[in-house]
């Protein structure tokens, strides 16, 4: 064959592959709504960034078969000029299901992802392992699930779940950073419908088994949801935009912007009534940059608020009470909310800043059978572990094991600060006056009076936050207006802090 002739081999070959499953199965991936693997990637990243690997590699036989090439593209790309690895998985080939060969593509990128020291972004689009296989598919899941496993905490991992999940395919994603699902198309679970009726007798939509909204706000599986796959990668390129691109790296810098809401008004959102709740994100969003805060979570365990943001054009982690819901206590579902949060923050060298006002553990039999102490210990555990910068900004409530919970100046904070509103103490005033002036209740003429009489001494002499900066637990009480220069002052002081800990291979968090 002359040069000519093997180019236009090498042209017709690529063209039948870059045509995916053919203009059939094309046509029928968009008529439901969804793009291909490769118009994916391209909205995804920046515009012709985007370096197709391993073109060739699959199972299939490219003179035989009608449908060459392999159910996944893989590649390099920039997303705003900084390198990320890709794969997509692609539905029109095969279903996207998975053979070894489609599991040595990923491979290839999550390593190089590794050994360069960018992100992995997988598209999942798949109905799991190939049927046709067997074995093979297996070793290609474990194959993934290990590398997942090493990368993690190295580099950023993100999914995206664009179609059917099932099986093996879901526990990747789940082994990752962050899980983005698209509502009415995206859908994940271990055992589908069908299966779950032959077992149990249970009838269950598969959308209300595993849709974006089962997973975004009932079971926490998911991190993200968005309206529409071009939404869901705007928000991919907005959550990358916060991260470094590996461990090794300090998130990137932008440039500062004042808060989108006047600091002023933070004198008036905590009510004066301690027992009213409030918006804790009115306070947040008067203290970091305009426009930077992004929350994750934001459907599930609402009583807590974790977000990314900006603090003078530097990436900060925030974690929240919410006293609008559940008063802002404790559950078990914030718990590994939070603690998975700090986690991956310390991971990444972000600077944890913490909000409290939480009344305390969600009492109840349903919290204590179901493991709060596990999980509440997890957010202590995951505290006093991390050693990024940790600032507490007590706004009100900061009582017993939650206080500590929340970023305590005893796990290793760096600076607490308080508002003039806060309330520190083993436990708040109504409960604490029941048990230590009993006797003055039981005894007065008008005990109805007299309790609220001690409730009130309660608040003065013991929870106000006075006590605490006496001790030194407390760095100082901040007028709410001067918080966000405070806090912009303290990290900074805390930019180059380092600190060591016991070598040791991993610790035990209670998970
Ligand atoms: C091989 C598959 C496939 C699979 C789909 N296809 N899933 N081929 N292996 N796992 C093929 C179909 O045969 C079809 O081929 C094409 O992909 C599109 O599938 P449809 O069924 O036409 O599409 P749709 O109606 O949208 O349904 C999608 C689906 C369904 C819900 C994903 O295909 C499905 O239920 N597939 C099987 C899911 C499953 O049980 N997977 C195994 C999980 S166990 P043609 O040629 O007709 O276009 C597992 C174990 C791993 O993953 C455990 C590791 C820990």
């Amino acid at each position: 064959m002359s040069m000519e002739e093997r180019l236009a081999q090498l042209e017709k070959y690529r063209a039948k592959i870059l045509n995916g499953g053919g203009d059939k199965r094309i046509a029928k991936q968009h008529e439901s709504g969804k793009m291909t693997a490769r118009e994916r990637i391209e909205a995804l990243v920046d515009p012709g960034s985007f370096i197709e690997m391993q073109v060739f590699t699959g199972e299939s036989n490219l003179e035989n078969l009608e449908n060459p090439g392999e159910g996944v593209v893989v590649g390099q790309g920039m997303i705003d000029g900084r390198l990320v690895y890709i794969y997509a998985q692609d539905f029109t080939v095969s279903g996207g299901s998975l053979s070894k060969a489609h599991a040595d593509k990923i491979c290839k990128v999550m390593d190089l992802g590794l050994k360069n020291g960018a992100p992995v972004i997988g598209l999942n689009d798949s109905g799991g392992a190939r049927i046709q296989q067997g074995v093979d598919a297996l070793e290609g899941y474990g194959n993934i699930f290990y590398r997942n496993t090493l990368s993690s905490g190295v580099i950023p991992q993100i999914s995206a779940i664009l179609g059917p999940c099932a099986g093996g395919a879901v526990y990747s994603p789940a082994l990752t950073d962050f899980i983005f699902m698209v509502n009415g198309v995206s859908r994940m679970f271990i055992t589908g419908p069908q299966v779950i009726k032959a077992v149990t007798g249970e009838e269950v939509s598969p959308e209300e088994l595993g849709g974006a909204m089962t997973h975004n706000s009932k079971s926490g599986v998911a991190h993200f949801m968005a309206d529409s796959e071009l939404d869901c990668f705007a928000q991919i390129r907005q959550l990358v935009s916060y991260l470094p691109s590996n461990n090794m790296e300090d998130p990137p810098v932008v440039a500062p912007a004042d808060p989108a809401y006047d600091p002023e008004e933070l004198m008036s959102i905590i009510p004066d009534n301690a027992n009213q709740g409030y918006d804790v994100r009115d306070v947040i969003e008067r203290i970091v940059d305009g426009g930077s805060f992004f929350e994750i979570q934001p459907l599930w365990a609402q009583n807590g608020i974790t977000a990314l943001a900006r603090l003078n054009g530097k990436t900060v982690g925030i974690l929240a009470n919410q006293p609008k819901v559940l008063a802002g206590c404790l559950d078990i579902d914030v718990s590994d909310k939070m603690a998975r949060f700090v986690r991956f923050c310390n991971a990444f060298n972000i600077p944890l800043l913490t909000f409290e006002d939480v009344p305390g553990f969600l009492p109840g039999t349903n919290q204590e059978y179901g493991g709060i102490i596990r999980h509440g210990a997890k957010m202590l555990f995951a505290y006093s572990e991390a050693t990024v910068p940790k600032i507490t900004i007590i706004l009100r409530k900061a009582y017993g094991g939650a206080y500590l919970a929340m970023c305590g100046k005893p796990l290793g904070c760096d600076a607490a600060f308080a508002w003039p509103t806060a309330e520190i103490a083993v436990m708040g005033p109504d409960g604490a006056a029941n048990i230590i002036y009993r006797k003055e209740i039981e005894t007065a003429e008008n005990p109805i009076e007299k309790r609220k009489e001690m409730v009130e001494r309660y608040r003065t002499e013991v929870s106000n936050p006075f006590i605490a900066c006496a001790r030194g637990y407390v760095e100082d009480i901040l007028d709410p207006r001067e918080t966000r220069a405070r806090l912009i002052a303290t990290l900074d002081a805390l930019a180059n802090k380092r600190e060591s800990r016991p070598r040791k291979k991993n610790g035990n968090i209670p998970v």
